[in-house]
């Protein structure tokens, strides 16, 4: 996509840590909404259909309330499920455009098949509650038997349409998921998946398992979304049979509880898969935080279930949606973690700009400190390991050659096993002659 190309401005290291939380706040709206809109989607067509095959007007009821409750309304469709979204792809395309990744094709494709399916599933909405104003009506025929017809016909094609539509929505939202999952992991998989085609990576273990993470999640976002809205939410719903409620607490109840069920296995499958660089102690913490939510969960669940109350519902709603909210700062801190030089890299980029921009009053004086903290300290330190090696371990060798050390400033070749090569800096003679001699200086300090 070219054209997105053109919205590219330069980052520098600051523009680039609040890109990554704004994206991470999108996930936040994203994420729950999607999930709660697919969730209550699948439940709503399965008891529509389970409901007129045994005609039981309580199913029926049922499916429409859950529609009405998941997909709150047109607005909050567009906000959530499609604007955060469009945002989310530009962020992408701000961070990845100098990678030649395909990370915006398929967030496009994704927001396109979302666009469908949140179009079919509020059509499913509209239609339910238009059969159910015709089921009203029934009961009071015309006279007129053209008019009985007519209406009959009516009632008939907005049955078959609310049907199909609920189905069709789901099936391509689902598509869309699957397709948005493979997108942004080739974002933490950047190396590893450089030369896999779509197939292999939507097929991928990384993806199928995050796959599911996310259809739990979906099934336990719904369910405790459920018992939130009826039974805690301003109040809770009054007006509800005794039989129904019991119903409803049920079904909220086993759904949220086989979410979280499947949930654990799957997040560790995933925390497994991760590639090296892309774990740190804070990937590790929330994921471990993720599962302790969960084990959390069921207990409130438990105590739900046994006690035959609706207590719970606000506090297993919020558990669950903390749940979510841990995994997605995971998988973010991962990405993060990974593209390390992809973001210095575009540091780089922004300082050279910079530098064009204010050439003339450059020349005066060129600190080493500064260019080595503005550029070579993204994946440089003194003592430990950053994305390259310590000072302390490589610049012993250059014996204090301020000339042999501007030589590999200057056009880096790969040295060390165990690394990936240096991106070139991009800097003058002048700045590279600054930043060697202050590096050789500062080094002294930490030797022996
Ligand atoms: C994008 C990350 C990145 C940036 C920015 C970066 N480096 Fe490196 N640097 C590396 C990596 C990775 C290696 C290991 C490369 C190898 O072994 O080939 C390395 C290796 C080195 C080495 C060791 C060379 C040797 O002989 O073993 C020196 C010295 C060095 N960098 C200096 C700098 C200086 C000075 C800057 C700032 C102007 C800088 N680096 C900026 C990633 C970076």
């Amino acid at each position: 996509m070219d054209f997105l190309n053109k919205l590219v401005i330069p980052l520098s290291p600051g523009h680039i840590e609040w890109l990554h939380y704004i994206l991470m706040l999108m996930f936040f709206l994203f994420i729950p909404f999607i999930s709660l809109i697919f969730g209550g989607t699948a439940l709503s067509v399965f008891y529509r259909k389970k409901g007129m095959h045994e005609n039981n007007e309580n199913y029926l009821n049922f499916a429409k309330d859950i529609i009405d409750i998941s997909t709150i309304n047109k607005s909050m469709g567009l906000i959530l499920g499609l604007l955060t979204l469009v945002i989310s792809i530009l962020i992408y395309v701000q961070l990845f455009h100098s990678v030649n990744t395909s990370i915006e094709n398929y967030l496009i494709v994704a927001l396109l098949l979302i666009f469908i399916g949140l179009i079919l599933i509020y059509t499913y909405r509209y239609s339910l509650t238009s059969t159910k104003n015709f089921d009203a009506l029934k009961d009071n025929p015309s006279k007129d038997e053209k008019i009985n017809h007519d209406f009959n016909k009516l009632k008939k094609s907005s049955k078959n349409l609310s049907l199909q539509t609920g189905g069709y929505g789901l099936v391509i939202l689902f598509i869309a998921i699957w397709i948005f999952i493979g997108g942004v992991e080739i974002a933490t998989y950047l190396k590893e998946w450089a030369n896999k085609n779509v197939w292999e990576i939507l097929f991928s273990l990384t993806v199928i398992s995050k796959l599911i993470v996310f259809l739990s999640l979906s099934a336990a976002f719904t369910g405790s979304f459920l018992l939130f809205k009826f039974f805690y939410w301003g109040g809770g719903i009054k007006d509800i049979s005794e039989d129904y409620a019991s119903f409803v607490r049920k079904v909220g109840i086993r759904l949220a509880f086989t979410g979280s069920l499947v949930m654990p296995l799957f997040l560790t499958i995933d925390l497994f898969d991760l590639p090296d660089n892309a774990l740190s102690q804070a990937v590790f913490f929330y994921a471990v935080l993720a599962v302790i939510l969960v084990f959390l969960g069921y207990q409130f669940l438990y105590a739900m279930s046994t006690r035959k109350t609706t207590k719970y519902s606000s506090t297993i709603f919020f558990i669950i949606l903390l749940t979510i909210m841990s995994v997605v700062v995971k998988d973010q801190l991962a990405m993060i973690n990974s593209t390390k030089i992809q973001t210095a890299k575009l540091s780089i980029q922004y300082e050279k700009i910079m530098q064009k921009l204010t050439e003339k009053t450059e020349v005066s004086e060129i600190s080493g400190k500064e260019i080595y903290q503005k550029i070579c300290s993204a994946c440089h330190s003194f003592d430990h390991k950053v994305v390259g090696p310590p000072y302390a371990k490589t610049l012993p060798k250059y014996k204090g050659n301020v000339e042999k050390l501007v030589s590999y400033i200057m056009n880096p070749i790969q040295d060390n096993p165990g690394y990936p090569p240096m991106p070139n800096p991009g800097l003058s003679s002048v700045q590279a002659h600054a930043v060697a001699k202050y590096i050789l200086t500062e080094v002294k300090k930490y030797e022996k």
